[in-house]
């Protein structure tokens, strides 16, 4: 939807036939949609798009003439090596191969390709069609041209691409993310704060500012900028972050805890996550109109 937005022909490539089928069902009702509610992305009509868009059985046909190759298959080392090694033996020396891997390293994926100048990690968030972000994550042999083609692609299908400049566990957003989760948890396993509450402190809390400014931004704006703030902040920060904890096991009864408060405001059945799914969906939808309303500069 992304790609067909910024005006790309995309071909949709699966090993299941009805895969392919129940994707273009849901991109038709999801641009029908999201045309209706004035969200659609991009210059061109819902139709105009959908008419871009087309499914195939045949990775030889998914590949060829393509500008860029976005591969999704399920996070499996083993099966990803297999794919990258027959896209290597059909492509060009013009396509980027990007993979949407959350976790697996470039050097695993792509490691003794010959195509390997091309290739590169382009991680998005989901949902990306309202969350921006990609992080671009090279492999220590990618060509810079790979990376640079890659974000200006991305930006001109309104995405938020970053530099990775090194690959690392977990990349950046998910480093950033586990040291949230890690640190929630060890403050509801020690009774500081009930499951809720914590979630409170992030949505109603610093999840407010994060959604418009980084944390860094923030200690800038908090004193009178970076300097004054690490000046006056620094012995503070230092002597809490002393105090945290060893990484959490999310097990035991910490788990059987959170488990309860999350299932009593959201039971884990399938319609009850679906229904809060499509709420999240439609308040990051709004926050993306904001965003867009309220330029960074
Ligand atoms: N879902 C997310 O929130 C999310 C976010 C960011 C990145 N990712 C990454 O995207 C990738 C895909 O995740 P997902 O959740 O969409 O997975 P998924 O299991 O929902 O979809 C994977 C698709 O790949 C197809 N497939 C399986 N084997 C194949 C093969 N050999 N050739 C072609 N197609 C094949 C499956 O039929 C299925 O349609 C993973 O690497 C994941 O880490 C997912």
């Amino acid at each position: 939807m992304l790609f067909a937005s910024g005006g790309f022909r995309v071909k949709l490539y699966d090993i299941e036939q009805q895969q392919v089928t129940n994707a273009l069902e849901n991109i038709r009702k999801e641009m029908t949609f999201l045309e209706q509610s004035g969200s659609l992305k991009g210059s061109l009509g819902a139709q105009d798009q959908l008419s871009l868009i087309s499914g195939c059985l045949n990775i030889q046909e998914a590949v060829e003439g393509a500008l860029h190759i976005q591969e999704c298959v399920p996070e499996n080392l083993e099966l990803k090596k297999k794919i990258f090694a027959q896209l290597d033996q059909i492509i060009d020396d013009q396509v980027v191969l990007s993979s949407s891997t959350s976790c697996l390293l470039p050097s695993q994926l792509f490691a003794g390709l010959a195509h390997v100048q091309q290739c590169l990690v382009a991680h998005p968030v989901n949902p990306p069609y309202y969350v921006p972000l990609v992080e671009l994550v090279p492999h220590p042999e990618t060509a810079s041209a790979t990376v640079d083609r890659t974000h200006a692609l991305m930006r001109k299908i309104g995405q938020s691409p970053v530099r990775v400049l090194k690959e690392m566990d977990g990349f950046v957003l998910n480093r950033l993310q586990y040291a949230v989760i890690s640190e929630a948890w060890r403050l509801v396993e020690e009774g500081i704060v009930s499951p809720s509450d914590l979630d409170l402190v992030m949505s109603d809390g610093l999840g407010m500012r994060y959604a418009f400014i980084g944390p860094l931004e923030t200690m800038h704006l908090n004193a009178e900028g970076m300097l004054s703030y690490c000046d006056r902040y620094s012995e503070g920060m230092k002597h809490v972050l002393k105090t945290f904890g060893p990484i959490p096991e999310f097990s035991g009864a910490t788990v059987e805890k959170v488990n309860q408060a999350m299932c009593l405001k959201v039971p884990a059945d399938p319609e009850h996550l679906a229904a809060r799914r499509r709420w999240r969906d439609e308040c990051l939808q709004r926050l993306a109109q904001l965003k867009r309303q309220m330029p960074s500069q």
